[in-house]
């Protein structure tokens, strides 16, 4: 049962425009983090909003849903000019999916060839990665399912499977609550590990090993969100060097554009 302080301080946070479509299971456990560290609630909201901003809100913050969700009523016919144009657009509000978009073609082409194209797909963390499906060529069958922790955004991300005509499911839920775990061809975790590590310090490696997945795809961005190179490609291949048992990497790593890209297999 929900401590009630725990309770007071996810109320408040669902109150802030920022977190009211959180799912719960991040709400919960970033609220009970805090009050282990705070004893001021005061205090304890401050940290839980920083920390919920680090990993999930800044994200978002670029992001209108009423637009996407008004281009999603009169969304173009699945593989028309029209609906890459709506994706496109939608791509472009997400800093993640912004910087890989002048390179989306090639980052799937590069990526599947390695892999293959999967007949199962699991997106980690989605965010809008998944209005590129019509840059990714799969095959008409491949079950897709993408997860990140906004309620508003599964809502119309799964909006946008129907309207494409693909048998896709998103879903808002923690993954650091609920690794899934049933089997997958292809695991993408994309620019996602950093986000959970601030979250839990050595998630990434439990992710990597609890994954039943044949292939993972990690990857990591190589400039800052300003843009700037700061040495986050060598930062972040210590950190994979640490992590890794060097007989799961696939392949060897490959930067795309801003984004330094790992291929793990089983
Ligand atoms: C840097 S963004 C990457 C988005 C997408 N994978 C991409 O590369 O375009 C990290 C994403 O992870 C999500 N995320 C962070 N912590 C999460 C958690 N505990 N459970 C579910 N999603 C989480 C955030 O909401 C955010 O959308």
């Amino acid at each position: 049962m929900m401590d009630g302080a725990v309770g007071t301080l996810v109320s408040e946070l669902r109150r802030s425009r920022k977190y009211r479509d959180t799912c719960d299971g991040v709400l919960d456990r970033t609220a009970e983090w805090a009050l282990e560290r705070h004893k001021s609630p005061k205090d304890a909201l401050k940290a839980a909003k920083r920390k919920l901003h680090q990993v999930h809100g800044l994200f978002f913050d670029s992001v209108d849903f009423a637009r996407i969700e008004r281009g999603l009523d009169c969304m173009p016919g699945p593989d028309s000019e029209a609906m890459r144009e709506f994706c496109g657009s939608v791509l472009d509000s997400h800093i993640s999916t912004r910087e890989r978009q002048a390179h989306l073609a090639d980052f799937y082409r590069e990526v599947f060839a390695r892999t293959g194209y999967p007949a199962s797909l699991l997106d980690l963390g989605c965010g809008l990665n998944p209005f590129a499906l019509p840059w990714m060529n799969l095959p008409s069958g491949t079950s897709y399912r993408a997860i990140d922790a906004n309620l508003r955004l599964a809502s119309a991300l799964n909006r946008f499977f129907e309207a494409a005509g693909f048998p896709a499911l998103a879903t808002a839920a923690d993954i650091l609550a609920n690794v899934p775990k049933d089997p997958v061809e292809v695991a993408l975790c994309l620019k996602l590990l950093p986000a959970l590590e601030q979250q839990e310090s050595g998630f990434g490696q439990r992710l990597v090993s609890e994954l039943d997945a044949r292939f993972i795809v990690v990857s990591f961005p190589t400039r800052s969100v300003g843009g700037r190179n700061v040495g986050m490609d060598r930062h972040y291949a210590h950190y994979m060097g640490n992590l890794l048992e060097p007989s799961r990497l696939h392949s060897e790593p490959f930067t795309i554009g801003n984004e330094l890209v790992y291929i793990l297999a089983k």
